[in-house]
C-alpha cells in the first residue's frame, strides 16, 4: 500500500465530507423532480439565485454521471438503511439509460408581462428580510411605503438601506445622487392605511400563522381593489392566508432569500386560487427588479428550503458524530463549491429560523430523516442563534 502524504489524507478527508453531506441533498432533488413538484430549470435555478452555489443539483448529477452518483448513494444506503439515501427512481432509470437531468435554460417560454400595472410597492415589516426588500425595490425606481409597529425601528430601515448605499459608493459602484434618488422614494409609516394606494403589498413579520392572518384580514379592509398581496412567508401555509381575506386570487407569495439585495432569486408561489395574471405580474416585477422567479406550489420549504435545511441539519449530525464543525464548514466551500460551509451559514440564517423550518419540513414530509438535530435544538435552547446573538456554531466579535 502507497503510503498518502498529509495533503492527500486531507484531501480524502475533505471529498468524503463533501460526498455525505452533499450526495443526499443530488438525491433529494432528483425526488422533487420525478414527484413534479418544480421543474428541472426551477431546481437549479433555485440552487444556484438563492444560494449561490455555481450549479445546481440536477447540473451537478450531470456532469458527475448519475450512474456514479446512484452507485454512492447505492453504497451509502447499504450502510444506513436510510431511505433518505436510497437512490430515486429516476436516478436508477437515468443511470440505466443514460439520460441526462438538467433542464435547459429558461427562453422556451414567453416572458412574463406585467398584467397589472404596479407603482408602489407597500412592505409590512422592519426585519432583515423587510429591509433588504425594501431596498430591493427603491432601488428598481418603485415607491415604496414601508410599514411598521415602531417608528425608531423604521428609522433604522432607512438607515441600514443608505448604509448600504454608501458602501457601494465607496466602491464605486453608485453615486450620491443615486442613493438620494432611491431612499427619496422611501415613505415610512406606523399605521397600515398607509397602504391603501399601494399596488403591491410584500408581507415581511413574524413567522406566526395567527399574526399574518390578522395582517392579511387588514389588507384585505385597507388596500384598493386589484391590488397584489404577498407574504415572504418560508413555512406557512399561503392558502390559509388567501382564505382570510375576500380575494383569495389577489394574494401570491414571494419568498425573497437573505441578503435579499444580493440574492437573485424569489420563490413565486401560487395557490389554487391564486390569479394567472397575479402570478404573472409578479414574475415581470421580479425581471424588473433583476431577480431570477421559479415556479412554487404551495408546500413546506418550497424548493430551496426543502433541499438546503436536510442538508444543514445532516451537517449538525455529522458535527455530532465527531468530525470538527470547521473541517466540515471548509470541506463544503473548498470541494462542493458552496459559498458558504453549512456552520456559516446556519449563523446567518439563525439557529431559531432554521430549527423551525426544520421542524415544518419534518412534520410535512414525515421523513425520520428529518428529524432536527439534537444541537440545533440545544443551541436555540440556549439561545446561541448565529450571527444575530453573537454566538451560534461559531462565535463572533
Ligand atoms: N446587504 C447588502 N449587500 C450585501 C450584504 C447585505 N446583507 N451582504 C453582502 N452584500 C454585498 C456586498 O456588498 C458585495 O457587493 P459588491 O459585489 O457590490 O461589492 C456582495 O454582496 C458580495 O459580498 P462580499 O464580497 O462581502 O461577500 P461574499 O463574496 O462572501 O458574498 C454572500 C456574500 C453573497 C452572502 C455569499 O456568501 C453567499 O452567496 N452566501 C450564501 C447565502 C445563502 O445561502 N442564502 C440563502 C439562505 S436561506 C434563506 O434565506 C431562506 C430562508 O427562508 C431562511
Amino acid at each position: 500500500m502507497t503510503a498518502l502524504t498529509n495533503d492527500q489524507t486531507a484531501t480524502g478527508a475533505e471529498e468524503q465530507i463533501s460526498a455525505t453531506l452533499v450526495n443526499p441533498y443530488l438525491n433529494h432533488a432528483v425526488r422533487m423532480l420525478e414527484a413534479g413538484y418544480a421543474t428541472a430549470t426551477d431546481i437549479d435555478h433555485a440552487m444556484r439565485f438563492g444560494c449561490g452555489y455555481p450549479k445546481g443539483p440536477l447540473m451537478v448529477i450531470d456532469e458527475l454521471g448519475a450512474a456514479t452518483v446512484r452507485d454512492a448513494l447505492a453504497a451509502r444506503f447499504a450502510e444506513t438503511g436510510d431511505h433518505l439515501h436510497q437512490p430515486a427512481d429516476l436516478l436508477e432509470k437515468a443511470a440505466a439509460e443514460g439520460l441526462t437531468l438538467a433542464g435547459g435554460e429558461a427562453g422556451d417560454h414567453a416572458a412574463p408581462q406585467v398584467r397589472r400595472p404596479v407603482a408602489t410597492v407597500g412592505v409590512v415589516g422592519t426585519g432583515t428580510m423587510a429591509s433588504g426588500i425594501v431596498q430591493v425595490f427603491a432601488q428598481s425606481g418603485y415607491d415604496v411605503v414601508v410599514v411598521g409597529r415602531a417608528q425608531e425601528k423604521l428609522d433604522a430601515v432607512v438607515t441600514g438601506i443608505a448604509r448600504s448605499l454608501e458602501r457601494a459608493i465607496a466602491k464605486g459602484r453608485s453615486d450620491e445622487a443615486t442613493k438620494q434618488a432611491v431612499l427619496g422614494r422611501i415613505t415610512t409609516a406606523t399605521g397600515r392605511e398607509a397602504l391603501a394606494a399601494a399596488d403591491l403589498v410584500v408581507e415581511a413579520i413574524a413567522e406566526d400563522l395567527a399574526i399574518k392572518a390578522e395582517l392579511f384580514t387588514d389588507l384585505d379592509r385597507i388596500c384598493k381593489p386589484g391590488a397584489i398581496l404577498a407574504t415572504t412567508t418560508s413555512s406557512m401555509p399561503i392558502t390559509e392566508l388567501a382564505t382570510v381575506t375576500g380575494r383569495p386570487q389577489d394574494v401570491i407569495g414571494m419568498h425573497f432569500f437573505n441578503p435579499a439585495p444580493v440574492m437573485k432569486l424569489v420563490e413565486v408561489v401560487t395557490t389554487e386560487h391564486t390569479a394567472d395574471h397575479v402570478d404573472e405580474t409578479v414574475k415581470a416585477l421580479c425581471a424588473k427588479t433583476g431577480k431570477v422567479a421559479v415556479s412554487c406550489g404551495d408546500r413546506s420549504g418550497f424548493i430551496v428550503n426543502a433541499l438546503l435545511f436536510p442538508y444543514l441539519n445532516d451537517a449538525v449530525r455529522l458535527a455530532e458524530s465527531g468530525v470538527d464543525l470547521t473541517a466540515i464548514d471548509a470541506a463544503i466551500k473548498e470541494r462542493a463549491g458552496f459559498p458558504m460551509g453549512p456552520f456559516e451559514l446556519l449563523d446567518v440564517v439563525g439557529n431559531d429560523v432554521s430549527l423551525a423550518i426544520q421542524q415544518e419540513l419534518h412534520r410535512e414530509f414525515g421523513e425520520p430523516g428529518f428529524k432536527p438535530a439534537a444541537t440545533l435544538e440545544a443551541k436555540v435552547a440556549a439561545g446561541e442563534l448565529g450571527r444575530k446573538t453573537g454566538r451560534g456554531f461559531h462565535t463572533y466579535a
